[in-house]
């Protein structure tokens, strides 16, 4: 049985990854952390309690970050809606968010159930590199890690160059690629791009339920972008590959988040080297990082039917 603590800004395809994780057997989602992104943490936070209200999931929900490390808060309503819910967010929740913030219940929980729970992190990492903070055994306390977040060989989605995760909190992403995760598997645009669900995919869904009213939005957003009818599942299939690692093949290298260039600031860049380790040249990533896996192809057809 997996135990999976889930870091989050919902956000229409954060939604319906806790609407996949929910429908799994022998899996159990044990916690949720919100953190800035798609939209204010606030609005993320009421979202999260309402999609476990909707889920009947009966799980803390902390509120974490308002804002990146070390640069000023974006969000991205344009992609997700004012409400973060493609407009059908609906009532205040009738329940509310623990004390503690999301870091400090990641790091708790991690504390009291060593190796025992993976985390699936699905929006900015600020949350995690606060807990890094707070933990620092943090990497060896956790089982699995899958981030979703990267462009390695594909254009990004907010600039040419990064994908919006990693962009909205570069050094947070950064200090969690470095903090020694012995099996972290990073599921970037490389291969969620590639899991596009057309309009026949939608069409399939009861005509009332709430993941279909939330993707219309978020649908009309991607097909403006894409210029093709469907949406882009990033989310959900990276809990689909934290569920099921052969869904996918990887490169396994080392990362790091590129936080001065001029045009790349929060793009990921691979070590990629092939030269001998005692070589002069190229051997800041490979001396500082730890291996990761970062996905690059996916069964699509397959993710797509289990979804
Ligand atoms: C990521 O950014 C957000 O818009 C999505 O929720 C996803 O986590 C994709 O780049
Ligand atoms: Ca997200």
């Amino acid at each position: 049985r997996m135990r999976i603590i889930v870091d989050a800004d919902p956000g229409i395809d954060d939604a319906l990854a806790l609407y996949y994780l929910r429908a799994q057997r022998d899996t159990e989602i044990v916690a949720i952390g919100t953190v800035h992104g798609n939209v204010p943490v606030q609005q993320a936070t009421a979202n999260a309690l309402r999609l476990t209200e909707r889920l009947n999931l009966n799980v803390p929900v902390a509120m974490g970050a308002a804002k990146p490390l070390a640069q000023p808060l974006a969000t991205a309503e344009d992609v997700h809606g004012q409400d973060g819910l493609g407009g059908y967010a609906g009532d205040e929740p009738t329940t509310t968010h623990t004390e503690q913030s999301a870091a400090e219940q990641l790091a708790n929980m991690a504390r009291e159930n060593p190796k025992e729970l993976s985390l699936l992190a699905i929006g900015p990492l600020t949350n995690v590199a606060l807990a890094l903070q707070i933990e620092p055994r943090l990497p060896e306390l956790l089982d699995k890690v899958v981030v979703m977040g990267g462009a390695l060989n594909v254009p990004g989605n907010i600039t040419s160059h990064a994908e919006a995760n990693f962009w909205h909190d570069p050094e947070a992403a950064d200090l969690v690629l470095a903090a020694g995760f012995p099996h972290l598997t990073i599921v970037g645009l490389d291969v969620t791009m590639e899991s596009h669900a057309p309009q026949e995919w939608l069409d399939t869904l009861p005509h009332d339920c709430f993941p279909k009213k939330i993707l219309g939005f978020y649908a009309d957003f991607y097909g403006s972008f894409l210029g093709k009818k469907g949406f882009v599942p990033h989310d959900p299939l990276a809990a689909a590959i934290l569920l099921d690692p052969g869904l996918a093949s990887y490169h396994e290298d080392r990362f790091a988040i590129e936080l001065t260039g001029r045009y790349t600031r929060g793009k990921i860049v691979a070590d990629q080297r092939f030269l001998a380790p005692e070589s002069p040249f190229g051997r800041d990533i490979a001396t500082e990082r730890t291996k990761a896996r970062y996905a690059v192809t996916a069964d699509h057809a397959r993710f797509l039917d289990q979804l």
